[in-house]
């Protein structure tokens, strides 16, 4: 027997027609956003080099100790010397940052006038986790990179585009801000001394995993999900607290302006982030009730020393992504009305051989006018293209019989009081105008 193809890699997902207008709701929003604000569009490729991510996310991070998917042909007889070479180093992409922060260097964005602003949408990501709700192994992001400036108000402006989505899609009631800084290169060798100095007294009651941060990435055990973690936690030392004066000034001013904008945030102590290029601001946004950050449906922060790292000239930059899936879940969870998608308000209905010739060439004219006109192939009755009309919406059916084809007029029919007239071709547009009051 053979093999029948009805499932999917687990962790992945199809965004079917009936989701559609979710993700599109989202994406207009977004774009509307970015677009008044200045930013450009940016897509990068869904495969990239295993070493950009190793160097940029870090190697103590989850994404890249355990959950990075390489990527290989299954022929590799015919590959030529260049293919041989990325052949082992090919990866599907964790995330995004790391791609636009290579683009800024390899494109010479620093000749640009600063601030460089880009954003990205609906970007695929690939990472192998344990697949449960909110968490799948593909996502989608949105997001925003700014480089060129390490003025609080850039990261204070990108929190603000973000309010001013979670308002527009109608989840802004819910949500909140964690943010915390977590200091520069100058300051960051003090903050890890402190915390090292405190969890090792603790040594013997962390978690494994946490025993072994304490060694390669210390602030990490700040974030412990683990309860008796969190338990010796609560009396950690505070970053902000042995961060040097600029950036304590640099958090106080975003704060200021967060405060003016009354945004709502929560002062998180223990916000790190797990990926190993932040600098000074981290930031979450999640729903308030979900106090123990299980779910956060965006993560951003600066990263003023990854350009650097990459081979570029020094450039503070700082930027978010959110997760489409877990937005897209709330809007449905808080049963968020969003609009249906435009479908075609005319449906042309053709019978016969000379009708069908005729069919298309006036589809495109009206759809060229303006009005969102189709036909539909392999229905050949009169009453299956008019119940095709019903149920696509379609508000006026133009019908051309054997008859209308040769004396060349069209059936003008109002499907929702049944009621028609014939017309002279020539005279659709005009009707149409009338009728969509155009
Ligand atoms: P991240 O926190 O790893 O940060 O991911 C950002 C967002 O992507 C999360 O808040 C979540 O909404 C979504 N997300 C992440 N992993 C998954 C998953 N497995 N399933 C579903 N949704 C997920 C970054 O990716 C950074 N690049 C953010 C950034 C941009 N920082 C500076 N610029």
């Amino acid at each position: 027997m053979s093999e029948t193809f009805d499932r999917i890699p687990r962790g992945t997902h199809d965004i079917l027609p009936e989701d559609e207008k979710y993700w599109s709701f989202v994406d207009d929003i977004l774009k509307k956003h970015c677009l008044a604000m200045g930013l450009n569009q940016i897509t990068t490729p869904v495969i990239d080099f295993k070493s950009l991510f190793i160097r940029s996310v870090g190697t103590q991070s989850d994404i890249v100790k355990k959950e990075i998917y390489s990527v290989q042909r299954l022929d590799t007889k015919t590959e030529d010397t260049k293919d041989k070479e990325e052949r082992d180093e090919l990866v599907l992409r964790p995330e995004v940052t790391a791609q636009v922060a290579r683009a800024y260097i390899q494109h010479g964005m620093q000749t640009w006038p600063q601030p460089v602003r880009l954003f990205y949408l609906r970007q695929p990501n690939f990472r192998y986790e344990r697949p449960q709700a909110g968490r799948y192994r593909q996502h989608f992001q949105f997001g925003v990179e700014s480089f060129g400036s390490d003025d609080p108000l850039t990261d204070a402006q990108l929190i603000l585009l973000l309010w001013q989505v979670f308002q527009d899609i109608k989840l802004s009631d819910n949500i909140i801000f964690d943010i915390n800084t977590i200091g520069c290169k100058k300051c960051r060798p003090d903050v890890k001394k402190q915390i090292v100095k405190y969890y090792k007294a603790h040594e013997e009651q962390l978690c494994d995993d946490c025993r072994e941060r304490l060694k390669k990435n210390p602030l990490r055990v700040l974030d412990c999900k683990n309860p008796k973690c969190q338990e010796i936690t609560l009396e950690a030392p505070q970053i902000i607290d042995s961060i040097c004066p600029e950036c304590q000034t640099h958090f106080r001013q975003i704060l200021e302006i967060l405060d003016e904008l009354e945004i709502p945030y929560n002062l998180n102590p223990q916000l790190v982030r797990g990926l190993d290029y932040y600098t000074r601001t981290v930031f979450e946004a999640r729903e308030e009730t979900d106090e123990k950050r299980q779910s956060s449906l965006v993560g951003g922060g600066r990263y003023d020393d990854l350009v650097e790292e990459l081979g570029g000239t020094p450039t503070p930059a700082v930027g978010f992504s959110f997760g489409y899936e877990r937005i897209i879940e709330k809007l449905k969870e808080k049963e968020i009305e969003v609009p249906e998608l435009l479908g075609p308000e005319v449906l042309l209905v053709q019978l016969g051989d000379k009708a069908k010739i005729k069919s298309l060439p006036l589809v495109a004219k009206l759809n060229r006018l303006g009005f969102r006109t189709t036909v539909i192939p392999g229905k050949e009755s009169l009453r299956s293209q008019l119940r095709m009309a019903d149920r696509l919406g379609c508000e006026i059916a133009l019908i051309i019989g054997q008859r209308e084809a040769f004396d060349n007029t069209i059936i003008f029919r109002k499907m929702k009081e049944g009621v028609q007239e014939t017309i002279d071709i020539e005279r659709i547009e005009k009707f149409l105008i009338k009728y969509f009051k155009r």
